[in-house]
């Protein structure tokens, strides 16, 4: 039967209050309006930026950042502003006839969502949804820190603070890009045997330490810094600390990490006028809709993998466990299946 022009019932996981668990109900989806596309959702990562009530990157193809070579955050998305709407100012889902907000222009914690055309992208048919779902955020964002923002070159020396899904995609960037050295950086040494499966060359805890971890990668860096260092937490301190572990001339700092929110940074100039340059990522500097498709490509052909971030695979009604999971530091990524 089809459902073209009718509204879907459906489940989503849906959070009336900030810090409440989710909630599956039932809900309303509206058909799609002009140049929007209804989609049914087969897989779904559980990331730290949905913790953060951020993720996901758009491309319309006619704004000043996607129109420059280097842009990659579509001035259509949601990320700067957060409306919690669709581009046209209204949302799709309703719940009892009542209006439910959309998340990052998105909502994928739904059997069925409504995205502007701008969001979609075809990809390989072939290609596992449950895995590649990473690729929409997580994992590119990561990854592409290291390979597009940072451009590490073959034999440069880099660290990576929060080894997380994201920090350890960061890694798997440096190590794609060549990297001679790749320090990890986390409180949780747990992380660190996948840390080093994915290419980290040692893992440091700045805990075992009684010196700033700035100080420790030096130590670990002849005196010089590193090349290359990432914030993947996304906290104010080891922000500064990842800018005062790079060299101090020709280091690059990059904050792959989403800050908290109304949260401001001191820091001493110092550390920048000797040359450092410091540097934001949003999705791994990806114009999404032109990099997605081949990133699943690269997937399917075996340029990289993503297996060893997947720890949890629960079906979305058990949503509630991935975030359980990602608060206690037990999963890398939780992937919620339909
Ligand atoms: N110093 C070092 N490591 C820390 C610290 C700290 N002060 N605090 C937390 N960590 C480590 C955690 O132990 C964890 O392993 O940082 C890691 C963060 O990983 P996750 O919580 O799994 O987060 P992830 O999904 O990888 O996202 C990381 O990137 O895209 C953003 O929104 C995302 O800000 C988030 C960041
Ligand atoms: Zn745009």
């Amino acid at each position: 039967m089809s459902t073209a022009g009718k509204v879907i019932k459906c489940k989503a996981a849906v959070v009336w209050e900030v810090n409440k668990p989710f909630s599956i109900v039932e809900i309303e989806v509206a058909p799609p309006k002009a140049h929007e596309v209804r989609i049914k959702i087969l897989a779904s990562g559980v990331c730290r930026s949905d913790e953060h009530v951020l993720s996901g990157a758009l491309q319309c193809g006619e704004c000043s950042a996607c129109k420059h070579p280097r842009g990659n955050l579509c001035k259509m998305s949601d990320l700067g502003v957060s409306t919690g709407l669709m581009p046209d100012g209204t949302s799709r889902f309703t719940y009892k006839g009542q209006q439910v907000h959309t998340f990052a222009s998105t909502s994928t914690f739904t059997e069925y969502t409504v995205v502007h055309e701008s969001s979609v992208v075809k990809i390989d048919a072939a290609a596992p949804p449950e895995k590649v779902c990473l690729i929409g955020c997580g994992f590119s964002t990561g990854y592409g820190a290291a390979i597009n923002s940072a451009k590490v070159e073959p034999g440069s020396t880099c660290a990576v603070f929060g080894l997380g899904g994201v920090g350890l995609s960061t890694v798997m960037g440096c190590k794609a890009a060549g990297a001679s050295q790749i320090i990890g950086v986390d409180i949780n040494k747990d992380k660190f045997p996948k840390a080093k499966e994915m290419g980290a060359t040692e893992c440091v805890n700045p805990l075992d330490f009684k010196k700033p971890i700035n100080e420790v990668l030096f130590d670990l860096t002849d005196g010089e810094g590193v090349d290359y260092s990432f914030e993947v937490i996304g906290r104010t301190d080891t922000m500064t600390a990842a800018l005062a572990s790079c060299h101090m001339n020709y280091g690059t700092s990059v904050i792959v990490g989403v800050p908290p929110s109304a949260s401001e940074i001191t820091f001493s100039p110092a550390l920048i006028f000797t040359g450092r340059t410091w540097k934001g990522s949003i999705f791994g500097g990806w114009k999404s809709k032109d990099a997605v498709p081949k990133l699943v490509s690269d997937y399917m052909g075996g340029k990289f993998v993503l297996d060893p971030l997947i720890t949890h695979t629960l079906p979305f009604d058990k949503i509630n466990k991935g975030f359980e999971l990602l608060r206690s530091g037990k999963s890398i990524r939780s992937v919620l299946v339909f």
